[in-house]
Formats: structure tokens, sequence, C-alpha cells
């Protein structure tokens, strides 16, 4: 059967926005956080301490976390490195979230590092991060597909997925960066995962939508007995360092799709309609979101 109850981890301000070419300002950050918060999103990631020249938008987390004062500190935050992690701590962060690769191309190209270098850099990070107390997620990426490197095997993500939560995470994102996993793909996935000694409720699942299979590759994962999913507001995002990533899971349309299954989530859909329709207003254009389309006014 369904759960009963999921919890939304809303990557928007950070996933959604890392890849926007035209800078948008701080306060619009902000209050883009503080509206999904607002919304009932019991979780909102927002924003990362990796380097600016990197993602140049997201160049600005010292002083939206300043901005964000108390509140900001429960928000997750990208953390790479012992440099992240530092800069995390001098504002007060409590959670942060590592980001590995299933793949060694895309680690070449996301973090500069080989597929096990990664975890060399990690391992110091995270060890400090909980010694301070602090909860730390663990993401990997192309857990599906890789752009570069064509189909990748369930084997290859299940042994990295699991070094990287055993450094000493919480949580294990499983990343279809690219959006090309299947449904069948989603449940061989989770059952090698769970194979492994992995429990569903220390898994999330992190889906692309850029080949329409979000929504159905989420239904797969709901009757394996997952209960996190990210989701972005409005289906914003993309990564800059995967050729063909594009929107995540709008926030809006898993939403609809919970609440028509009687799936408690506790995010008010209208007022996430509004904020995504405020955001695309900033960002001038509409958003991508099938849900957003149908229900925003004016
Ligand atoms: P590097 O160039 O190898 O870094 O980059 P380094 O360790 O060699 O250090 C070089 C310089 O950078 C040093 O400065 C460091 O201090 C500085 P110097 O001594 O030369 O003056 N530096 C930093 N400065 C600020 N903040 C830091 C930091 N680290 C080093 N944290 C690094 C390695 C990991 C830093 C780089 O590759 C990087 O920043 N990558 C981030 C890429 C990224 O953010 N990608 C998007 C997020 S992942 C994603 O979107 C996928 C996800 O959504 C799930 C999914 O969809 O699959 C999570
Ligand atoms: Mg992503």
């Amino acid at each position: 059967g369904l759960p009963e109850r999921v919890t939304i981890y809303e990557v928007g301000p950070r996933d959604g926005l890392q890849n926007e070419k035209a800078l948008v300002p701080t306060e619009v950050k902000a209050a883009f956080i503080e509206r999904l918060l607002d919304a009932g999103l019991p979780i909102v990631e927002a924003t990362s301490f990796v380097h600016p020249k990197w993602v140049p938008q997201l160049a600005d987390a010292a002083d939206l976390m300043t901005r964000l004062g108390a509140q900001g500190q429960d928000l997750p935050v990208l953390v790479p490195n012992d440099r992240g992690l530092d800069r995390a701590l001098e504002l007060g962060c409590r959670h942060i979230a590592i980001f590995g690769s299933a793949t060694e191309t895309f680690a070449q190209k996301n973090l500069n590092r080989s597929l096990d270098e990664q975890f060399a850099m990690f391992e110091p990070t995270v060890t400090r991060a909980r010694a301070a107390g602090l909860d730390v997620r663990a993401y990997v990426s192309m857990c599906f597909g890789d752009p570069w490197e064509g189909g990748v095997p369930v084997e290859q993500v299940v042994s990295v997925g699991k070094r990287l939560f055993d450094l000493g995470a919480s949580q294990l994102s499983l990343g279809d960066t690219i959006g090309v996993g299947t449904a069948g793909h989603v449940t061989a996935l989770l059952d090698a995962f769970v194979a492994a000694g992995m429990g569903t409720d220390q898994l999330a699942m992190h889906f692309h939508d850029t080949y329409g299979q979000a929504l159905t590759n989420t239904y797969a994962a709901l009757q394996a007995g997952i209960t996190t999913f990210d989701a972005s507001a409005g289906g914003l995002g993309g990564c800059p360092y995967a050729k063909s990533a594009t929107g995540n899971l709008a926030t809006e349309d898993l939403v609809w799709m919970l609440t028509g299954l009687g799936i408690e989530h506790g995010v008010d859909l209208e007022k996430v309609v509004a904020t995504s329709a405020w955001m695309a207003g900033q960002l001038g254009r509409p958003s991508p979101s099938a849900v957003v389309r149908a229900l925003a006014t004016a």
C-alpha cells in the first residue's frame, strides 16, 4: 500500500535557482524562501556554500543566511568540503548536505574530483559536521543515467550511495539528475538499496521531469515505501554541470498527486502556486509546471 504521509523537501531556492543566468537579488531569494515556509513546506533547502566561481548565482549565500536570521539556521545548505563547512558554521547552519556522484565523469565535472577522490573530500567534512552536532544529508547524482556515460548500473549507484551514507549521513537522496529514469528502474534501484541493508526511511528520491517521468517515478517510489521526495516550486531548476538537466519535479505537481491519493503533506497548494507565479514574474518566463499553469490566476 501507499504511505499515509509524505515529507516534501523543497529545493527551489537552491537547485531551482543555481542554474539561472541572471542574478536574482538576495532579497528576492529571501522572500521566496519565506513564502515557501509560509506555504507549509517543512524543509526548504536555502543555498550552497560552494565555490562562487562554480555557481555564481549562489555567491550571496552568506548574505542570504544573514538576512534570514534565526529561521535560516534550520534550513539545509549544500556543503562540498571543509571550506564550505567553515562558511556554514560561521552562520550557525545546523543542516548540511553533501553531494556525490554515481559516475566518474560527473564527479570530475561537478566536483573536480575522481569518483574515489570525492569520498576523501567529504569524509573530514562530514566527520567535523557530525562532531559539531550538525545533521548531514547526502545526495547521489546520476543514479539512473549520465549524459556522458549513458546508463548507470544499479550496483554502482548502491555502492556509491552506501559509501556516502556511511560517512555519517542521516538520509540519502537519490537523484535522477537528467530525468531519464522510468518506473521499473526506480523499483529495481530501491529493491537493490533495501537488499544492501538500507531502510526506505533513510532514502529520499530526487526526480527531474526532463522526460516527463517524474510523477510516474514518484508513484513507483511511493509503492516501494519512500516517504521523502525532493521537489522544486514551479519546476525551476537544473544542474549547471549536467548537460540536459532541466526542471526538477514541480512541488505543485507533486502536491496535486499526493492530495489526490489522500496522502498527507501539510502544504497549502494555493500559496505555493502564488509563490511560483510571483517567481516566474521575477525571472521573466512562465513556470513549466502543469499545475501552476492550470491554477495560476492573472
Ligand atoms: P576545486 O577547484 O577543486 O577546489 O573545486 P579546491 O579545493 O582545489 O580549492 C580551490 C580554491 O577554491 C581555494 O581557494 C579554496 O579556498 C576555494 P584559493 O586557496 O585558491 O584562494 N574553495 C572554496 N571557496 C568557497 N567555498 C567553498 C570552497 N571550496 C574551495 N566551498 C569544489 C572543488 C567542490 C569547491 C567545486 O568543484 C565546487 O564548488 N563545486 C560545486 C558544484 C555545484 O554546486 N553543483 C551544483 C550542485 S549538485 C546538483 O545540483 C545535483 C543535486 O541537485 C542532485 C541531483 O539532481 O542529482 C544535488
Ligand atoms: Mg537536482
